[in-house]
């Protein structure tokens, strides 16, 4: 038996033991009274009685250690041609300060922030001061118009909103001001407090009794201390695209959460506190959340924390200059993110001019890596290149190739087998397990291993209808796929109705539900379609009311700009085609799976309950008129 299998193996049979001694890479202020407890399930909680401080383990635990003089976050941003580094001491020191703003606004232990931030170091310091002081935080990506804001404010009901005058995209400055006035107008929750960073590009004039300066604030703040908080009480929430149009806010505990990301630096990432590790994703996302904060700082490690593209900005070889210049040894990003390089330079003649001696790995992941950006990365980097897969709702891996306990053979296409906790299977309707190579829904036999979301933000009936429902003691990923002969996990579809825009999880549903307001549209559908750069795109299908008058071309421009507004640019909702009617089963459901297909050019077999098949053939006139389904 080989290591991987032998570390897997004991996962399974002696979970409690397995994630008591991951356990011990953690300082606890108390420990637990039981590894799991399993009493209630679905509601399962990881080291119950346990008392920790996440902030203490990720900052003031390196520095009582001797790495105070270590950078921990390196900020590189070449969108403002800046840069900076922040050793831990730093970084404890800015985090207790913050802290105490935030106590001085009268936040405390259980409170909910919510973060809605750039990638600058100061998002971190928000993050980890909440954590801190024990408040909960929720990140919202800056790409997310006011209204999706506004959704979250009133879910989560913060009693402060940490904000910067402004994020800085390629083509533009965006205000965060006015994003984060709307919102607060739009939702019915009073938020008590806002603390607003100035950032030089563009100064934001909102004032007020309850605004207040970040550096203003930080001068005179008396810094506070670690509190310990429940290993089961929450860190964060992050809101995440559901199947309808309001966001599911995926709760994430502390304990079990430090557990799992330790483990996972060493075992998955096969990365040594001390190194430099580098995610270039966004804290908006998960991604953010567990791998540029969390899991590389719990490990000692120094993270980078990167404020650019990975072309534009200037090039198509930032990526390499960001290697190069700080010795990063592992890189986590999207595939998009390398299509895109690869479309801008194909040779990649800009790598040869950058030293990357240092670098050993590159993991990918955030959508399935396409064979070809693998052979592509693993040709031009000469590095082993590694899908893993996973979601919001776990905070790392279910599946990747663990090259800290063993590197498994690559297969494109497969982000390899379930990692150690995870108890994956593929389950046909009736929940019998599928046989080798039929596609299937892939499910984690409960419980989740640690780090798994305990519930949904006041919502834990919606958490059982989410995940639980269809195949009662299972977790449902909302992931099709299936598993080879070997183990191996191929990740091909989801069995709801989100879409994968560049690595951004969209539901089609919130966008039908945006589309559906507007006046002169008397039904909707939106579908992925395919795209080479980003993967899926969303494309909407309209049906006017009766007698409209105005221009078609007016009534897809405003569409579209109703998406933007209401949902916002990173939903890059940019096409949409009207149509006399739309596909149906007799049953009245929507065949938006074959419009896909028929969208596409790949093969499909229209549902014997169709209604009226011709409509097929209409679709298919209509798509060409954009582009698609082509012959
Ligand atoms: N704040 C405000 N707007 C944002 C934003 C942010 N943080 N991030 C993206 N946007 C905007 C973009 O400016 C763009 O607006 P536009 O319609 O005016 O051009 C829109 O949202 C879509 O953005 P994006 O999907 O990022 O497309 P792009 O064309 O700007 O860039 C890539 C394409 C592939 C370079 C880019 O998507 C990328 O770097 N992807 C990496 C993905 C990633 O990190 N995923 C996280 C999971 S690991
Ligand atoms: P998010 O919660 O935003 O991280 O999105 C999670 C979803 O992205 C998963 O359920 C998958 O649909 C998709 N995904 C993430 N990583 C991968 C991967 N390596 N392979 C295939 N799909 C992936």
């Amino acid at each position: 038996m080989g290591r991987f299998d032998e570390v897997y193996k004991r996962s399974m049979e002696d979970p409690d033991g397995f994630w008591a001694e991951a356990a011990e890479d953690i300082a606890w202020y108390k420990k637990w009274d039981k590894v799991l407890d399993d009493s209630n399930p679905p509601f399962y909680k990881w080291f119950p009685g346990a008392e920790c401080n996440t902030c203490y383990n990720a900052v003031d635990r390196h520095v009582e250690d001797g790495r105070g003089e270590q950078a921990a976050i390196i900020y590189d941003s070449p969108i403002t041609g800046t840069g900076r580094t922040i050793t831990y001491a730093e970084l404890q020191d800015e985090t207790a300060r913050f802290a105490g703003v935030l106590s001085g606004l009268g936040v405390a232990k259980g409170d909910r922030v919510i973060i809605y931030m750039p990638m600058v170091p100061e998002t971190a310091v928000a993050m980890l001061a909440c954590a801190r002081i024990g408040a909960i935080h929720s990140v919202v990506f800056g790409g997310f118009a006011p209204t999706e804001l506004a959704t979250r404010i009133t879910d989560s009901k913060p009693k402060a909103i940490v904000t910067a005058s402004c994020g800085i995209e390629p083509s533009r400055i965006i205000e965060y001001g006015p994003i984060v006035k709307e919102a607060m107008e739009i939702s019915s929750h009073d938020v008590g407090s806002v603390v607003m960073l100035q950032r030089e590009q563009c100064r934001s004039d909102l004032s007020g009794p309850k605004i207040h300066d970040w550096t203003d604030a930080m001068a005179s703040a008396i810094p506070a201390d670690c509190v310990p908080v429940k290993a089961t009480d929450p860190l964060y929430i992050l809101y995440t695209s559901g199947t309808t149009g309001a966001p599911k806010g995926v709760v994430r505990d502390n304990g079990g959460h430090m557990v799992a990301l330790k483990w996972s630096m060493k075992n998955i990432y096969d990365v040594d506190p001390g190194e430099v590790y580098w995610a270039a994703s966004d804290v908006g996302w998960v991604v953010g959340h567990s791998y540029i904060v969390y899991a590389p700082l719990l490990h000692g490690c120094t993270t980078v924390l990167f404020e650019g593209k990975p072309v534009g900005t200037p090039d198509a070889g930032v990526f390499w200059r960001v290697i190069s210049d700080h010795k990063v040894c592992t890189m986590f990003t999207a595939p998009t993110a390398f299509r895109a390089i690869k479309r801008e330079d194909p040779a990649a003649k800009l790598l040869k001019q950058y030293d990357l001696s240092n670098f050993r790995t590159l993991f990918l992941a955030g959508e399935r890596t396409d064979p070809d950006t693998l052979h592509w990365a693993e040709d031009n980097l000469k590095v082993p290149v590694i899908d893993h897969w996973w979601q919001t709702e776990t905070g790392w891996s279910i599946g990747a190739n663990c090259i800290g306990i063993e590197k498994l053979p690559v297969k494109p296409g497969s982000p390899t087998r379930a990692v150690p906790g995870y108890d994956v299977q593929i389950l046909e309707p009736d929940g019998a397990e599928a046989p080798c190579g039929q596609m299937g829904a892939i499910c984690v036999k409960m419980p989740l291993p640690p780090s798994g979301l305990p519930t949904l933000w006041n919502a834990d009936q919606r958490y059982i209808n989410s995940y639980m429902a269809d195949f009662p003691g299972y977790y449902m990923t909302g992931d099709a796929g299936y598993m080879d002969e070997d183990g191996y996990i191929f990740v091909m579809a989801r069995t709801d109705d989100i879409i994968n825009v560049a690595g951004h999880r969209l539901s089609t549903g919130a966008i039908e539900e945006v589309l559906a307001e507007h006046p002169d549209v008397a039904e909707c559908a939106v579908i992925g379609v395919a795209d080479q750069l980003k993967g899926q795109l969303p494309l909407g299908f309209l049906v006017l009311n009766l007698g409209v008058d105005q221009e078609v071309g007016d009534i897809v421009g405003d569409s579209v700009r109703l998406v933007r507004d209401k949902i916002g640019a990173v939903a890059a909702f940019r096409t949409a085609v009207v149509v006399d009617r739309l596909p149906k089963t007799r049953s009245g459901k929507i065949l938006r799976g074959t419009m896909s297909c028929i969208a596409d050019g790949t093969d499909y077999k229209a549902p014997a309950t169709i209604e009226e098949p011709v409509v097929l053939d209409e679709i298919g006139v209509a798509l060409r008129t954009v582009g698609y389904a082509q012959e």
